[in-house]
């Protein structure tokens, strides 16, 4: 099943999310242009939805974050709402695998006006983040990369998070499987290191945690210890 093409919002009834994208207008020109530049590239349309980034530009304002980390760049649109969220004083770090990516969503962060608050970092994003761990604690970090790699990033967020940072974590819901014992089909390797992420973010007891039920599901939470 993988990530939805159009990826919907609340109830499932199209109408209904056309009415929200309406209203709440979460895709300005720029991030538009984003979206199509990336798929011109070639990029997968793995990038989180309109609503979603607006969830996060608004998540971001909400948590006033200054400092914030993002596992998993791709184009850059995710980045362009976090780095909106947090205003001029605020700087991400967002870390991306493949070079290609990285260089143009380092045009997306240029188109966006934001590039000064943003630094790219190439490479394995488990082994890069140690260079920055020096400038947290962190506000705000929002993981949505390779999926075996959650529960690793989790624990980061648990220690590189200041006390009332949050951590967010895109595709919480395994595309549809999280609840599944044995899950089958293109998606059943994901499932496991999803739902330790969910179960860990839940009762790990550093963390008081929800799901926001968008397509994907948006884990989200507050660090409380
Ligand atoms: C779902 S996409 C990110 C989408 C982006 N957050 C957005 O919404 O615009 C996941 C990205 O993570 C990258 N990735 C995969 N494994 C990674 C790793 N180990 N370290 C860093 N990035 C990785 C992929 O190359 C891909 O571009």
């Amino acid at each position: 099943m993988g990530s939805p093409l159009v990826k919907g919002f609340g109830q499932g009834d199209p109408a209904l999310a056309r009415w929200a994208e309406e209203v709440f207008a979460p895709e300005d020109a720029v991030l538009r242009e984003i979206r199509e530049r990336s798929a011109r590239a070639g990029l997968p349309p793995i990038a989180v939805g309109p609503m979603d980034g607006l969830h996060l530009e608004v998540l971001a304002r909400a948590a006033g974050a200054r400092r914030a980390v993002e596992i998993g760049t791709l184009g850059g649109y995710s980045g362009v709402c976090l780095a909106r969220g947090m205003g001029p004083e605020g700087v991400l770090h967002t870390f991306e695998l493949d070079p290609a990516r990285a260089a143009l969503a380092r045009a997306s962060f240029e188109r966006a006006g934001v590039a000064g608050q943003v630094r790219v970092h190439v490479g394995p994003a488990l082994e890069r983040l140690r260079e920055v761990e020096g400038e947290g604690p962190f506000d705000l970090v929002f993981v949505d990369a390779d999926k075996q790699g959650y529960p690793a990033y989790l624990a980061w967020a648990e220690e590189h998070l200041r006390v009332g940072g949050i951590v967010l974590g895109d595709n919480a819901f395994a595309f549809g499987h999280v609840h599944e014992r044995a899950p089958a089909g293109e998606d059943a390797a994901a499932v496991a290191p999803l739902r330790a992420f969910a179960e860990r973010l839940a009762r790990g007891g550093r963390f008081r945690a929800t799901m926001l039920p968008t397509a994907e599901g948006l884990a989200m939470g507050v660090k409380v210890a």
